[in-house]
């Protein structure tokens, strides 16, 4: 991270699944959502919302809840069954691991548009987010790890029926030493074109 300007610091954001236990105050999360808050939305409320799992006592709920979830939803099903209670200790000691998680959601909207309004909105909210707290050194992981979409799962960590999950984010800070993702994004020009291009190559494909 040499820059800090806003370019430097969308490319250089990556997703860090390893985590650290270095300490993240509750206060620097509070900063990071005060300016996540800022992303567009088009509703007459902010449609953000976020549970927040830092103590102790509700990470080991959490990760109850997760994996109770994991076996409601049958996704052990599709793991190597010799290996399995190596597959369930290793994921249940990521989530019993992770400093800070956040839950964050958006009104499930009975029309198309002010649905994907809130989850625009809301994404926007989330990239906000990381890069807000890649700017302090602090990664992030959005999961969308299938029991967000768990009724059971979604009750009992606390969100409403007219919710919807739109990522969990796991919250570490990034150690120095580490060695970070690389990333690379196709070059523009192989998705993007003109209008023309697009609507000639379209009826070509049809033809
Ligand atoms: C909507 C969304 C859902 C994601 N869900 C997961 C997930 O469930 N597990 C995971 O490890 N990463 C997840 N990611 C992170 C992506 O895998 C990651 O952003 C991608 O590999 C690109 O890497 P980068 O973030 O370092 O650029 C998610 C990202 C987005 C935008």
């Amino acid at each position: 991270m040499e820059s800090n300007s806003i370019d430097q610091i969308i490319r250089d954001r990556r997703t860090i699944r390893t985590l650290t236990d270095q300490m993240i105050s509750l206060e620097t999360i509070h900063d990071l959502l005060e300016s996540a808050s800022y992303a567009p939305y088009h509703s007459k409320e902010e449609p953000w919302e976020v549970v927040m799992v830092s103590e102790q006592q509700e990470r080991q709920a959490f990760v109850k809840e997760i994996m109770n979830s994991y076996e409601r939803l049958d996704i052990w099903a599709r793991y190597d069954q010799e290996n399995l209670e190596k597959a369930k200790k290793r994921t249940q000691d990521y989530f019993l691991d992770v400093p800070i998680t956040l839950i964050v959601t958006a009104p499930i909207c009975t029309s198309e548009k002010s649905n994907l309004e809130a989850i625009g909105a809301v994404s926007a909210f989330i990239q906000n987010f990381q890069l807000a707290a890649w700017a302090r050194q602090i990664g992030v992981t959005w999961r969308t790890i299938p029991v967000i979409f768990d009724q059971v799962f979604k009750q009992n960590v606390g969100v409403a029926v007219e919710r919807q999950i739109i990522g969990l984010l796991d919250i570490s800070a990034v150690d120095d030493k580490m060695k970070l993702p690389m990333s690379r994004r196709k070059p523009v020009a192989q998705w993007t074109k003109s209008l023309k291009e697009q609507v000639s190559e379209m009826s070509e494909g049809n033809k």
